[in-house]
């Protein structure tokens, strides 16, 4: 399948076969996320694969989010990383503070997740499946604690990569038309919020799992109707972070 296909036919993948990923395809994993652009070429991420089996249940417990009782997929640690850079100024015995800004913040969050996506691509690509998993920010702490995180690293998400065992349908994105501007930023209107909640409603109608009756915007309204993860400040201020 021409890659264009395989990116517009994405769809997370919750549920793995028991096939093993080969020694070479993991290396080729690793490499096509260092292969990802980087601001300044700082590289500023750390991926941890997570192999062990006991650390692997503690995650996806807290991130509410199991595979096939833990066996099936490979499931890597994607950590926004300026500790290496701090490595490289105590050497010049340079302070650190600017790699304590939120603009650093930004950069390393952004190489982490250009590395992540780079290696979900190439991965859909050979035909395994992808999930995201957010939840790892759940209980921060616990996971610096699990992982030995030093100061300046922050666990942005997990990443599942395996052989798929069942795949949804894909999930219709916003129109274009509520998301490319030219020239000057393009608002949504109410019309097109309508249109998608009705294209959306019809979608999860359907779907041959977990179907249900919900429409995007209420999802939305929903998502945002208590603040999330209020710890992040404090842990990210833990980490060294200055705001
Ligand atoms: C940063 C990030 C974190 C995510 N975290 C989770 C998660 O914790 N649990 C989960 O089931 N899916 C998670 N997802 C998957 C999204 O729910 C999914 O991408 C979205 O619903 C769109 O569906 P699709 O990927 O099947 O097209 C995450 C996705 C992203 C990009």
């Amino acid at each position: 399948m021409e890659l264009f296909e395989t990116m517009i036919q994405h769809t997370s993948v919750r549920s793995f076969t028991a096939q093993k990923l080969t020694l070479e395809l993991k290396q080729q994993l690793i490499l096509a996320a260092q292969s990802a652009s980087s601001s300044n070429f700082l590289q500023a991420f750390s991926i941890i694969a997570i192999t062990d089996s006991k650390k692997r249940k503690t995650i996806e417990q807290l991130a509410h989010f199991s595979v096939d009782n833990g066996n099936n997929g490979e499931f890597y640690v994607f950590v926004a990383d300026l500790n290496k850079h701090a490595q490289v100024l105590a050497q010049h015995n340079e302070p650190s503070d600017h790699l304590r800004t939120i603009e650093s913040l930004i950069v390393a969050t952004i190489d982490t997740t250009l590395a992540a996506q780079s290696m979900a691509v190439f991965a859909e690509s050979e035909k395994l499946g992808v999930c995201y998993v957010g939840g790892i920010r759940n209980d921060l702490f616990k996971i610096k604690e699990l992982l030995d995180l030093p100061p300046l690293t922050y666990p942005i998400f997990g990443l599942f990569i395996g052989y798929p065992a069942e795949k949804n349908e894909v999930k219709p994105r916003l129109p274009i038309a509520a998301m490319l501007g030219t020239n000057t930023y393009r608002a949504l209107t109410p019309a097109l919020i309508a249109d998608y909640d009705k294209k959306m409603a019809a979608y999860y109608q359907q779907r041959t799992t977990n179907n249900q009756q919900a429409v995007w915007s209420e999802k939305v309204r929903h998502h945002f109707d208590s603040p999330r993860r209020q710890d992040t400040g404090d842990f990210l201020k833990e980490q060294g972070f200055l705001f």
